[in-house]
């Protein structure tokens, strides 16, 4: 990155009365806002500036009615995944869904019924546990576990759970929260079991663009016999556009596809966001360079704070996050319970870190801190929070 680029991503941005969640909204989830805003994962940086320029020269044009997709938004979004990912996909395995939340709702409905059980690998994102309890689907746990080498998947359990019949299971590559960048050979081992069990696998790469610094994460359509797979994906998490509401459920199989469609028809849920596709458009052909740079600044504000614990607050665990911007923390060393702990960072040390059991019973005592903010708040973030434990 050069200097300049660091110093436009190092520049304080205020983002208070910009209708801005993570900032704006404060008060409302943690009860006070004079705390440092930690938590939700969007970026604190300004998205790539020829997506600015794109939509305000649309927003000229007085006009915003139902927009068309063809064309243009499919080709950049074919030609980043080959450039960046090596990955090879048809413009017509396509379909724009309003986020991936929303798509991983659809898929459920669409592959699965009442009698149907749904696997997850805990801890994590939320809204999967979600994905089965709204459409009433048997929710199957298969934990990853954590040793000394960092976190792995249970093959063993992950085998007996889909022999046992799981009509569906839910990937998160790169994970969030545990921040693995799963290997080829992982990845492969899944597809390969979800295949052997007739198991439909979608997979949730929302986060495939943070890779910090190590191996880039292999896309699970680029592996190995993955034709019966699903890959969510979105330029809203990579290019900071979450407000414009825009994301992808690539499918190669032709039947599956069809069902997809099916059921997002159904829910009226295939227009699109005219200004999502127009920002999608312009990343995905201009933001090379700026993603680049926003990976490389990710990761050292990583290895900043990592080096923090390590000197000043040992007692607090984290494995260094290979993908994604956000940082896994236990807190349980400091023989608090999980409620202690959120009132001591909400009102000791003033800060707004997403709870752990968010993601699941798995994460009691554990918190997580996104790390896409300027490095002077991820500064104060780790002193106020070693003040505030020093001063118990
Ligand atoms: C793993 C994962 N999936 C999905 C989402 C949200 O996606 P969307 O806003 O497109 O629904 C997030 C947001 O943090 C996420 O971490």
């Amino acid at each position: 990155m050069n200097e300049a680029m660091r110093a436009w991503l190092d520049a304080p941005m205020d983002r208070r009365g910009t209708h801005c969640e993570k900032w704006d909204g404060l008060k409302t989830y943690f009860g006070r806002d004079d705390l440092i805003a930690m938590w939700v994962a969007d970026m604190d940086f300004p998205t790539v500036p020829q997506v600015r320029d794109a939509l305000v020269e649309r927003a000229k044009h007085p006009i915003y009615g139902y927009t068309d997709l063809s064309g243009e938004t499919r080709r950049a979004e074919v030609g980043w995944l080959a450039r960046r990912h090596g990955l090879r996909v048809e413009e017509d395995w396509i379909l724009y869904s309003p986020g991936v939340v929303d798509s991983l709702f659809f898929c459920v409905d669409a592959f699965t019924d009442a009698s149907d059980a749904i696997l997850v690998q805990p801890p994590v994102y939320g809204p999967f546990y979600r994905a089965a309890e709204l459409y009433g689907r048997r929710l199957v746990r298969n934990p990853l576990r954590l040793d000394e080498n960092g976190w792995h998947m249970d093959f063993e359990d992950l085998e007996a759970k889909l022999k046992a019949g799981v009509k569906l299971m839910i990937l998160c590559s790169p994970h969030n929260p545990v921040g693995r960048v799963w290997t080829r050979e992982e990845l492969q081992r899944v597809v390969d079991l979800t295949n052997r069990y007739g198991t439909i696998l979608v997979s949730d790469e929302i986060h495939a663009d943070f890779t910090l610094g190590g191996r880039r994460q292999v896309r699970i359509l680029a592996l190995e016999n993955a034709e019966r797979c699903v890959m969510l994906t979105s330029a809203t998490k990579s290019f900071n556009l979450a407000g414009l509401r825009q994301s992808s459920a690539i499918v190669p199989d032709a039947g599956l596809r069809k069902a997809l469609r099916a059921t997002m028809e159904r829910a009226h849920a295939t227009e699109a966001n005219l200004f999502g596709a127009v920002a999608q458009t312009a990343a995905y052909t201009h933001g090379d360079e700026w993603m680049d740079a926003v990976n490389e600044y990710v990761r050292e504000n990583r290895d900043f704070a990592v080096a923090y614990l390590g000197a000043h607050l040992p007692e607090i665990g984290c494995r260094p996050q290979e993908g994604t911007y956000l940082m896994w923390m236990d807190f349980t060393g400091l023989g608090l319970d999980h409620d202690e702990v959120k009132l001591l960072l909400i009102n000791e040390a003033r800060v707004a870190i997403n709870e752990g059991t968010f993601f699941g019973p798995e994460g009691r005592g554990w918190f997580r801190m996104n790390l896409a903010t300027q490095r002077s708040n991820v500064e104060q973030t780790l002193e106020n929070i070693q003040n505030a434990i020093r001063s118990r």
